[in-house]
């Protein structure tokens, strides 16, 4: 912003000539406060400084903005408050307007910081809460401006302190950053190692859930892209070994939403990270305790729902209830057709990953079957159930009605229908009631 149109063009110039990018002239501050509250985000201002830039100054405070600035102040201008709590590149004088933005573009390394424009399959998800977890972070991370336009905001080495974390995810209402499909290794692999320190370290058992919940997001995200790759496979493996020694030191179900902040991830995330400590915990309680077993119940909860790409479908517990959600007759056949088919192909796609226990496809292809016949998608009964699937079921239901209608374990026994009580379902329910905390709460 000058007043004066002709230096505005020398600005301009300068500008060019040291920087790929699109610059917007403006004469008053009025303009440049109307051009900003357009929206556009801004790699760079320069400034005229004079009295009427006090007002300028206060508003780019107000929003909070964190675009740097050059500014152009003579000798006899006056001093703005508020001006030190900004990011400021440079203070030049008019005269050596040119050769000081140039010289402070090239210093600044603006050009490293490039809007992409992009196709939304080249970028996955990460949490913003998982960014701290993350430094040094060792990818570009971006934000989304729109569908297809990417805006690095990190690069690779750079911190994500606790300050980001304020200003991006409680004051911004940020909860995902971006980083390049080819740089996803690297944070699934980082992620992995913060998930086996805090293994080592000993981790707080009743904090597991919450951190198998905020990891799980992105491993979603790699094995939506990709499927279950060894990689994948390993960081299951990781998370579902946390899982198992938190539950041996504490297989309880009290105070499971305690580690839980469900505005950090997906429901996806959460309630497959719940319940895999559930059908952990029944395990234990059925002394069905070995690794084996365990492993075989963690995985299945982990990926029990893959191909359900949306929490919506997630929190569908039978394809009738697509017609409550609307919509047209297409898209609802459509979507009863993927609610319907979910156990099969989630267990078509867990079977295709090398090196698993047996029979985690089965309890995946079983999981909302019912023990009187009415669940889907092949109507079996208790009689035809495995063992296995039962306990999976019976925790299924439970982390849905502890999520979704806030019901304590103790008020959803009391709930489940007789036919919860008939053949394996019935030693299930009978070793839940005796649990101390489950009467407890
Ligand atoms: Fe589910
Ligand atoms: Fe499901």
């Amino acid at each position: 912003m000058m007043r004066d149109a002709e230096a505005r063009d020398v600005i301009r110039f300068a500008i060019e000539s040291e920087f790929k990018c699109e610059v917007v002239t403006a004469g008053s501050v009025t303009r440049v406060i109307d051009t900003l509250l357009e929206g556009e985000l801004y790699d760079l201002l320069v400034l005229e400084m004079y009295t009427q830039s006090s007002k300028l100054v206060r508003f780019l405070l107000s929003v909070d903005s964190n675009a740097p600035l050059i500014l152009l102040q003579s000798k006899d201008a006056p001093s703005i408050p508020g001006v030190d709590r900004m990011r400021v590149l440079a203070t030049l004088q008019p005269e050596n307007a040119v050769a000081g933005i140039r010289a402070a573009i090239k210093q600044s390394n603006l050009n490293a910081k490039v809007t992409l424009d992009g196709d939304p399959s080249e970028f996955v998800r990460i949490q913003t809460t998982l960014l701290m977890k993350m430094v040094p972070l060792d990818a570009d991370v971006f934000i989304r401006l729109s569908p297809k336009k990417y805006l690095r905001i990190f690069q690779s080495g750079d911190v994500f302190s606790a300050e980001d974390l304020e200003r991006y995810y409680l004051k911004k209402n940020i909860p995902y950053f971006y980083c390049r499909v080819a740089d996803r290794h690297v944070c699934l692999n980082k992620l992995k190692a913060i998930v086996q320190k805090k293994l080592t370290e000993g981790i707080q058992p009743r904090d597991v859930p919450g951190l198998v919940a905020e990891t799980a997001d992105i491993l979603f995200e790699v094995m939506d892209t990709e499927g279950m790759t060894p990689e994948v496979v390993s960081f299951a493996q990781t998370s579902i070994s946390a899982v198992i020694q938190g539950v041996r030191l504490r297989p309880q179900l009290s105070g499971l939403l305690d580690g839980l902040d469900m505005a950090k991830g997906t429901y996806r995330a959460t309630h497959s990270a719940l319940l895999a400590h559930v059908a952990s915990v029944i395990g234990m309680r059925l002394n069905w305790v070995s690794n084996s077993t365990l492993e075989k119940l963690g995985f299945a909860a982990l990926f029990h729902d893959s191909t359900l790409k949306s929490d919506e479908l997630v929190k569908i517990e039978t394809p009738e209830e697509c017609d409550e959600i609307g919509g047209y007759q297409r898209e609802i056949d459509n979507m009863k057709q993927i609610v319907l088919n979910h156990p099969l192909m989630a267990a078509e796609v867990i079977r295709k990953a090398k090196d698993l226990p047996p029979e985690i496809d089965m309890i995946i292809a079983q999981h909302h079957e019912r023990p009187d016949g009415t669940g889907f998608p092949n109507k079996i009964n208790h009689t035809q159930i495995a063992p296995l699937s039962a306990l999976f079921i019976v925790a299924h239901e439970i982390v849905r009605l502890h999520l979704d209608k806030k019901l304590t374990v103790k008020e959803i026994l009391v709930q489940l229908p007789g036919e919860y009580k008939q053949g394996v379902f019935k030693q299930i329910i009978q070793a839940l009631r005796t649990m101390t905390d489950v009467v407890e709460v």
